[in-house]
């Protein structure tokens, strides 16, 4: 397992205060960079952003050579996520494997005001041209330490934030999309334990952090990334808050989708344990 992690949030919402020229967008991508005892590096990217521009662009900013990536991994289908993987294929320079669950190949669809895709704007035979895909439902152990979670059981079926208004075709026509494909990854660090970075958490946070501490086998220490809660219910938030706080979640850095409303609970109830990700912030951990 990884003696140490870094993580590199390279697009956000929030291009943040301080980063000259920190571009921001509505999407998300994160770099986890982990270092082991022998000296080795592994670097996993998980989702790609809206345009892949800020991509580049933050990966200059922040120092980071791309092409030295050795996989990525979706969290889930949609195209604030999934839009960069042509522009990040181009710019790793070969076929890398991109994990994802299954379902993150099926359409999905909004309606505003006519029927649109926000899945995955690119198709599945040019996708396999650009990345080797490892399709999985179970988890997948990328880099030693480093999980892909693959399916994310709903232990806290009323902790699952609603997406209405969101569809999925099927063989039987058009049915509501329930986020099967929503997904994130989960780091074991050596003497801290578990770190989760999820994309939008639309399978619901506290069941991730649930998950990753069964695939771990460790308690879950901090959470970096989008908790989808923008649209949740007071009630849903306090919940999820204390849920988290009840399974071992010391620190949040969130931002994408979290949700104004939502940062502010998680902030009174986190403390100094909670921060505000955003474009070109590194994290270390320990
Ligand atoms: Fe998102
Ligand atoms: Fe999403």
């Amino acid at each position: 397992m990884p003696k140490s992690i870094r993580i590199h949030v390279l697009v956000d919402d929030w291009s943040g205060y301080n980063t000259r020229g920190a571009l921001a967008e509505h999407g998300l991508s994160i770099l986890v960079e982990a270092r082991y005892g022998d000296g080795s590096i592994a670097r996993v990217l998980l989702d790609t952003g809206q345009s892949g521009a800020p991509l580049i662009n933050n990966a200059r900013i922040l120092g980071i050579d791309l092409s030295s990536i050795d996989a990525v991994a979706l969290s889930h289908c949609h195209y604030d996520h999934s839009g960069g993987l042509e522009t990040l294929a181009r710019a790793v320079g070969r076929r890398v494997p991109l994990v994802l669950h299954p379902a993150a190949l099926h359409p999905c669809y909004a309606l505003r005001p006519a029927l649109t895709n926000i899945g995955m704007p690119i198709e599945q035979r040019r996708l396999s041209e650009l990345y080797e895909l490892v399709k999985s439902e179970k988890p997948v152990e990328i880099a030693p330490g480093i999980y892909f979670l693959g399916h994310v059981p709903r232990y806290f079926e009323d902790l699952v934030p609603s997406i209405e208004g969101l569809y999925t075709a099927t063989s039987k026509g058009l049915e509501p999309y329930a986020a099967e494909d929503d997904s994130a990854l989960a780091i074991d660090v050596e003497g801290l334990g578990g770190v989760v970075v999820t994309g939008c958490s639309h399978s619901g946070v506290a069941n991730i952090v649930a998950r990753a501490s069964e695939v771990l086998g460790s308690d879950v220490k901090a959470v970096v990334g989008g908790l989808h809660l923008v649209s949740s219910t007071r009630e849903l938030i306090e919940a999820t808050a204390s849920k988290l706080r009840e399974l071992g979640v010391e620190k949040l850095i969130v931002g994408h989708c979290t949700g104004f409303e939502a940062e502010k609970i998680l902030s009174e109830v986190f403390k100094e344990g909670f921060s505000k990700m955003h474009s070109c912030l590194t994290i270390s951990f320990p």
